[in-house]
């Protein structure tokens, strides 16, 4: 699927998001500029990094590298959870549009909500101003539940327009899901093939995969797309990266979906967002 045609999903500030995107968790900075720069050659135009990745100046370098028109591309970066609070998130920010050489971000996200230090309303706020100035075009947060989520709407009036939080097979949050869908939020999957566990080796999901005619990582991708969901699968290997993103040409019926589904342990693989602090 060429990249023009790739599936977006609306925003509820009137952007819209790619629907399938490479994440670089755990890309080593001086590898991320060559990463990046395959999946932006396989037709990738989501790049999701953060400021704890250590990586943003590698994706700006593949960024300005690519020729790609900016209006073309989509980044997301995260707060980094040492920089809560108004004036130190405005000058984390600036040093991520440094890093990646743009002159605006698409999505900023708060990375954790950090209850203990009890900040994010504050934080959030940063946030709003710096979509004010036209620095980022949408503002969104990761690791919120419901709770979070309800109490930064409740104080600023602002809803973010996404929440990035753990989801595959084996934890699909289908009650935040829903609290997401009646706000007008879109849930974006990180660890979204199970994060080189072995669930993709499950056998269920193999099977289903041999009855598509697909691979394990396709069929969840697949069920991750047909919910709903950005999904953002790092690799740093190029087979893969288009492997996942042909998952946008596989079709599931509903007794795969089903299949994927049954495979849920109700147990997450990341930090519980209600206890996660900064170390
Ligand atoms: N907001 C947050 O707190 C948070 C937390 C974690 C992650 N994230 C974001 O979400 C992104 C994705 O999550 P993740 O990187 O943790 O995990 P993931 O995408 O679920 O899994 C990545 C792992 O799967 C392997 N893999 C990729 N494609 C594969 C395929 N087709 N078949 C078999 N194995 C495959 C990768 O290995 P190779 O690289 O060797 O191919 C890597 O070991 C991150 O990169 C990051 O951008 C956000």
């Amino acid at each position: 699927m060429t990249a023009a045609m790739q599936p977006r999903l609306p925003l509820r500030d009137g952007s819209s998001i790619p629907q399938l995107g490479l994440g670089v968790y755990r890309v080593e900075p001086a590898a991320t500029a060559d990463v990046v720069g395959a999946a932006l050659s396989c037709g990738y135009r989501l790049i999701d990094t953060a400021q704890g990745y250590g990586n943003e100046a590698g994706v700006g370098e593949a960024i300005a590298a690519s020729g790609l028109p900016r209006s073309q591309l989509f980044t997301t970066t995260k707060l980094t959870s040492r920089a809560h609070g108004r004036d130190n998130a405005l000058r984390a920010f600036d040093g991520s549009m440094q890093r990646l050489g743009v002159d605006y971000v698409d999505l900023f996200l708060i990375h954790w909500p950090l209850p203990d230090l009890d900040l994010y309303v504050e934080t959030w706020r940063a946030f709003v101003e710096l979509q004010q100035d036209g620095r980022v075009r949408s503002i969104g947060v990761s690791n919120f539940t419901e709770g979070f989520l309800q109490r930064l709407i409740d104080e600023t009036g602002v809803v973010p327009v996404l929440n990035q939080i753990e989801l595959h097979p084996w934890f699909p949050q289908r009650q935040l899901r829903e609290f997401h869908d009646a706000q007008g939020i879109v849930t974006e999957a990180w660890g979204p093939l199970g994060q080189g566990s072995d669930l993709l080796q499950d056998p269920r999901l193999v099977d289903v995969a041999q009855r598509v005619g697909c691979t394990p990582a396709q069929v969840v991708l697949r069920w991750h797309l047909d919910q709903g969901n950005v999904v953002i699968p790092k690799s740093v290997r190029p087979d893969r990266m288009r492997e996942n993103l042909a998952a946008l040409d596989v079709q599931l019926d509903d007794a795969d979906r089903a299949a994927v589904s049954a495979l849920d342990r109700g147990v997450r693989l990341g930090p519980d967002p209600e206890h996660f602090a900064v170390t």
